[in-house]
């Protein structure tokens, strides 16, 4: 494991060099106050005025921050140190206070002992994580009683195709309990980037996320899917409505995105 850890640290610290410059960060834009969160996650969280919450899988602290000017405690983890140094750089730059930690998540219990109000992360984040159970261990085990985790996520439905070539099916949707390797080139956010990088992912099924979660006693409030992505990360997308973007020309529109709320 130490392998595809070290592997997808440094995967992310290249990222975060170009995720900075792009587009599709829009850091000027955030800087100036606009929130990265977007609607799907802004409903389903709801107020988190003086609420601790723990971001995990922060990447550079967009969000974090953004939950922290929209009133709560913030605290982001991410397993990459320079992504984690930019989301430092940015508390300071931008006044807003935040605390952030690089950790990977799976070693978090040496770095952080606190309770939650609120447990969060988003778009993106489960494809790096082998073990749920232990995902779900490590989410129960830093809420207080009454207090709530919130994912919202890129279907696993959406993670079996092929979507930089024919969108044929050339992934499993259910767990294998294999590591995929790939050596992709750019990344989501700037395809034309000249990075290279290899990468580990696993994928993960929607009853193994719940699953997860409930087998911890974690009380599942509400699962959703929605039929489009906020993000526009995917190659040939097309804006639907505004800020909602589907792949593929398919007759009937594909699951883009899920949503749990699970409180203990
Ligand atoms: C796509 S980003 C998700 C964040 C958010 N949606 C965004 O775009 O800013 C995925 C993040 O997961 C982090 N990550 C990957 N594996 C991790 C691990 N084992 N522990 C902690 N963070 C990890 C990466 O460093 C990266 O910043």
């Amino acid at each position: 494991m130490d392998h595809y850890f070290k592997t997808n640290q440094s995967l992310w610290d290249q990222k975060t060099e170009v995720h900075k410059h792009s587009e599709f960060y829009a850091l000027e834009d955030f800087k100036k106050g606009q929130t990265s969160l977007k609607e799907i996650e802004l409903e389903g969280v709801g107020d988190v005025t003086d609420k601790s919450l723990l971001h995990l899988q922060c990447h550079f602290g967009q969000d974090t921050l953004s939950w922290a000017r929209a009133g709560a405690k913030a605290t982001g983890v991410d397993l990459s140190s320079k992504a984690i140094q930019l989301a430092h750089e940015l508390s300071d730059e931008l006044d807003i206070p935040a605390r952030f930690i690089q950790s990977n998540l799976y070693d978090l219990y040496d770095k952080l002992d606190e309770k939650f109000d609120i447990v969060f992360t988003s778009y993106g984040t489960i494809v790096w994580l082998p073990d749920l159970d232990k995902w779900a261990a490590l989410i129960k085990h830093y809420l207080k009683p009454g207090g709530f985790f919130y994912i919202a996520e890129f279907h696993p439905v959406i993670n079996m195709l092929d979507y930089d070539h024919d969108m044929g099916i050339a992934y499993p949707y259910f767990n294998t309990g294999a590591a995929f390797e790939e050596t992709v080139q750019g990344t989501y956010a700037d395809r034309e980037s000249d990075i290279t990088h290899k990468e580990y992912f696993w994928f993960h099924s929607l009853s193994e996320v719940i699953m997860a979660l409930r087998k911890q006693g974690l009380h599942i409030e509400s699962f959703q899917e929605f039929d489009y992505s906020p993000y526009n990360c995917f190659p040939n997308m097309k804006e639907v409505a505004p800020g909602k973007y589907r792949m593929g020309d398919f007759k009937y529109a594909l699951p883009h995105v899920f949503s749990v709320k699970a409180v203990f």
